[in-house]
């Protein structure tokens, strides 16, 4: 199933786009099915009702560790670098991994846990993380994994809404040179989440911790318990795989929910084609397994492939903005998948960091999560690359599972900030506000896909009417991204960024509404809108302008009050880089809130600012202005 030649590309895309059904079932044969389909796609975008491989059953972990065993059982499956380089690092081999997955699936079912049953997954980057997520679909329950900077009330509010039984946490965490107290978060989380039955703690960082009779357990413990024999319950194609939470323009994150077959057969298609990787390559993705990047391209992907995925604890610039070229040097890094906003942030070090470093082991490159601009690219390119590793500029959303358009390495042409062209499979068209179709070449719009693909979302956990109105009811008949995207004289695609209130800050998607609901819980804070500008590092900051009349003693403590509060309700993330105190907001006479101006003003330019005469008082502009001046 791996494309080697651009003609082969164009052969499998127009083969794919012509006949789909037979595209997927050829790809889907390289997998390890129970029971085979009785039909390949049944879809419509109404609904939408969508369905992969239906009547197929499976077990994507059989796909992912028993299926290597026989012949790969002692190739490294993981290898864990600890966030502390002078730690040793550790290698997890198939048949260790099969092994651990299955004892710790063991202990899930000791703790009450079954197919079907949602789990809460709140953990470090540690190699039990990807263990524990395996353990679940083990067994056929449903993980949802919780990125370890979401406060305790971001993690309540999502244990609620797909009603968890068990948490899976640890002590805490190291980031860099901090400890976080992750236990304690989770305590706070479940003071109002009664459906929590069990928490199984891993001890990591030895601090201590509460533990509270009957309902925590602690995972060394429990997998004394057990032994390692547990069989894979066998699941339909259509059963739930996971639920991951992400923001969209509304003000409460949505559970996407992702099934078995056609997922696993999408990050299995797109790991092995988009980096083409090569049996006994060394792979690492810098991406945390609390995102999407991590669960496809971490843990599923790369496994069900059987390659080598390094698992990072860590930060970039610990101890030292060497850290990665260290890594890549020590475990002979192949393939180097990461964030703009990490090269950017390292490019700022200059090129000490880089001094002596062996790279000669990368071949290929990836970027993803953001549009990535053409200097970092180029550094990424010469720095890193030497001028021979493609880049891999991959497009895609923890909505669609897997790489979307992106370039296959060795084989697509790559241009600096471009994601390039469409995976076979993935049919993308370019609509105005109107839903209208923009053909031809040198255009912009918004970018759609017009045919399902096996790795898409299925609903919105608890909520299917949000999934429709989300992503296929803006335009009828279509998959609404939410992104712009440029497509320009040679048909290459470019992602410019969201069209909608969505953020992406260093990559992390977060919603402009989230953030404002959490400013305006603050006490003195009466009203608030948040808009992003361009930052050199992050990519977008948060600008927030706050209406906060009362205000006792200095507006920095203020500012700090906000922050803590932005902090407690969704997590440190979400806090604003820059926080401006108003007395109004520039509103139509119907009362709505003139973002466009804002994002004028928080990017620093306002010189053409539009026709303000019909705000309900054209006069605060002046006054927001001059005050932004100032800050
Ligand atoms: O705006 C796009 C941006 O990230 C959004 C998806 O965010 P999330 O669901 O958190 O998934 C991130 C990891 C897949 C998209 O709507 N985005 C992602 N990759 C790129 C990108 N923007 C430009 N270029 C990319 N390669």
């Amino acid at each position: 199933m791996q494309i080697t030649s651009f003609k082969q590309y164009e052969e499998d895309y127009k083969k794919s786009v012509e006949n789909p059904e037979q595209f997927w079932g050829e790809v889907a044969q390289n997998f390890q099915w129970r029971k085979p389909w009785f039909k390949v796609l049944s879809w419509n975008f109404n609904e939408p009702n969508i369905k992969w491989f239906e009547g197929a059953k499976l077990n994507i972990t059989e796909n992912c560790l028993d299926r290597h065993l026989a012949t790969n059982g002692d190739k490294p499956a993981i290898v864990w670098e600890p966030n502390n380089p002078e730690e040793e690092s550790v290698t997890y081999t198939y048949k260790m991994l099969h092994e651990r997955v299955c004892r710790f699936a063991n202990v899930l079912k000791r703790n009450g846990a079954k197919k079907g049953d949602r789990i809460c997954i709140y953990m470090p980057m540690v190699p039990e993380l990807a263990i524990a997520v395996l353990a679940c679909a083990r067994i056929g329950a449903v993980h949802s994994v919780i990125f370890g900077g979401f406060s305790a009330k971001s993690i309540a509010d999502r244990i609620n809404d797909s009603q968890c039984k068990v948490v899976i946490t640890a002590d805490g965490s190291y980031r860099g040179n901090k400890q976080i107290p992750l236990k304690d978060v989770i305590d706070d989380a479940l003071i109002g989440c009664p459906t929590v039955e069990k928490c199984i703690v891993l001890t990591h960082i030895r601090t201590p911790v509460s533990m509270l009779k009957g309902r925590d357990v602690w995972w060394e413990d429990e997998v004394k318990h057990v032994n390692d024999i547990c069989e894979a319950e066998e699941m339909d194609a259509e059963d739930m795989l996971f639920i991951l939470y992400t923001s969209g323009s509304t003000g409460k994150p949505k559970g996407v929910v992702h099934t078995c077959g056609g997922y696993m057969v999408y990050a299995g298609y797109t790991f092995s084609n988009v980096f083409n990787y090569q049996p006994g390559e060394v792979y690492f993705c810098t991406a945390d397994i609390g995102w999407i990047t991590g669960h496809s391209y971490i843990v599923y992907g790369p496994l069900s492939q059987g390659a080598t995925s390094v698992l990072f604890e860590g930060i970039p610039t610990y101890p030292t903005p060497s850290r990665f070229w260290d890594i890549v040097e020590k475990h002979k890094v192949n393939t180097l998948y990461t964030a703009p906003t990490a090269i950017r942030s390292l490019m700022s070090y200059g090129e000490d960091p880089l001094n002596g470093k062996d790279l000669s082991s990368i071949r290929v490159l990836g970027s993803v999560g953001e549009p990535i601009n053409e200097e970092a690219w180029h550094w990424f390119d010469e720095k890193i690359g030497h001028g021979k590793a493609p880049i891999v500029d991959t497009w895609w959303q923890t909505e669609t599972g897997g790489i979307m358009i992106s370039p296959i390495a060795t084989v697509t042409p790559t241009k600096p900030s471009f994601a390039t062209l469409p995976l076979p499979g993935i049919q993308p068209i370019l609509v105005d506000e109107n839903g209208n179709e923009i053909e031809g070449n040198g255009v912009m719009g918004n970018l759609c896909i017009k045919f399902p693909w096996p790795g898409m979302l299925r609903t919105t956990y608890g909520d299917h009417e949000r999934c429709k109105q989300t992503y296929f009811s803006t335009y009828e008949n279509l998959y609404f991204t939410g992104d712009g995207c440029l497509r320009d004289e040679d048909g290459y695609y470019r992602i410019t960024g969201r069209v909608d209130d969505v953020l992406n800050v260093s990559g992390h998607r977060i919603g402009t509404a989230e953030v404002e609901n959490a400013i305006n819980m603050h006490a003195g804070v009466v009203e608030s809108a948040v808009v992003g500008y361009p930052h050199d590092v992050k990519g977008q900051g948060i600008y927030a302008f706050v209406i906060y009349p009362e205000m006792h003693g200095e507006a920095e403590l203020s500012k700090k009050d906000i922050l803590q509060t932005v902090t407690r309700v969704i997590g440190a993330i979400a806090k604003p880089d820059k926080i401006l105190f108003v007395s109004g907001l520039p509103k139509t006479r119907s009362g709505k809130i003139m973002r466009r101006i804002l994002r004028k003003i928080a990017e620093g330019d306002t010189t053409n600012l539009g026709d303000t005469s019909t705000l309900l008082d054209p006069g605060v502009v002046e006054e927001i202005i001059a005050a932004a001046k100032k800050l």
